[in-house]
């Protein structure tokens, strides 16, 4: 059996980690950081070239199923994976670690889109501390608030007039987000509802600073696509697949 993971994230490193040995495991990674952190198993990296690509690629690598395990935000792939996977006749799963959940003393701001987000900064404060990554920096692109842009890689223009970049990678430590947010001064926080625990340090933090964050809700994973919740959960999809 073949299995394709559409990855890029800590869940898809470990999915394929466990399925590794079990059964033929290619991950697909974008190609948008420098220096990935690699998965067991085979490896091809970049676009497929559109929902036609993808079909392509997993009729000639005779894929049994694949499993969209991509960041909840990236949401071209995941419409990609869809309907490529119907057109191809091959099985689909979503594999999407849950969302955070405000806990008492949050003061969250859910909004539907980076440019929502960007309007919604209003009245929070001049210092904001913007975990989005690196791409939609165009979203604040005329923000009159200085900004800390933390990311992987350096981000590319447009950006905030007033923007200090953070090169950095999580996981995080609770330590560390206290410290960012205390000497930065940062009045704001800005996430995605990526969920996990490798970034949620940041939240905890803003909780015990009383700052307000801001949060970008998901995009819904495509109609019709089952979902798992864990790479324990999508092992068990995969065996009852074969
Ligand atoms: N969006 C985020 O916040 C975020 C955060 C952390 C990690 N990531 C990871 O970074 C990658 C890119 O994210 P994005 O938001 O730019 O994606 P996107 O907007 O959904 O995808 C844009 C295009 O990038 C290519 N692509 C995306 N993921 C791919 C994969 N796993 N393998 C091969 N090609 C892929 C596809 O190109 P073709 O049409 O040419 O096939 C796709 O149409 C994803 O794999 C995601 O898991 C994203």
């Amino acid at each position: 059996m073949h299995v394709l993971i559409l990855g890029g994230t800590t869940e898809a490193r470990a999915l394929a980690g466990l399925l590794h040995g079990r059964v033929r495991v290619t991950s697909s990674l974008a190609g948008r950081v420098a220096s990935p952190r690699l998965p067991a198993g085979e490896v091809r990296i970049g676009g497929f070239g559109g929902v036609d690509g993808l079909v392509e690629w997993m009729t000639g690598h005779a894929v049994d199923a694949v499993i969209d395990a991509t960041h909840p935000f990236a949401e071209r792939i995941s419409f990609n994976a869809a309907r490529a996977a119907a057109t191809a006749h091959v099985p689909l799963l979503a594999l999407r670690r849950p969302g955070w959940v405000p806990g008492e003393g949050d003061d969250w701001r859910s909004v539907g889109s980076l440019e929502e987000a960007a309007t919604a900064l209003d009245g929070l404060g001049d210092r904001v501390f913007l975990t989005t990554g690196r791409m939609g920096l165009a979203a604040f692109a005329t923000c009159p608030q200085w900004f800390l842009v933390r990311s992987v890689d350096a981000p590319d223009a447009p950006m905030p007039a007033r923007t200090e970049v953070l090169l950095d990678r999580g996981p995080f430590t609770l330590d560390g987000e206290r410290e960012i947010l205390a000497r930065r001064r940062i009045d704001v926080v800005v996430t995605k509802d990526s969920g996990g625990a490798a970034t949620a340090p940041k939240l905890t933090a803003a909780r015990e600073a009383g700052l307000p964050v801001v949060v970008v809700r998901r995009p819904p994973v495509p109609e019709g696509v089952p979902t798992a919740a864990s790479p324990e959960e999508a092992a068990a999809w995969v065996a009852a697949t074969r």
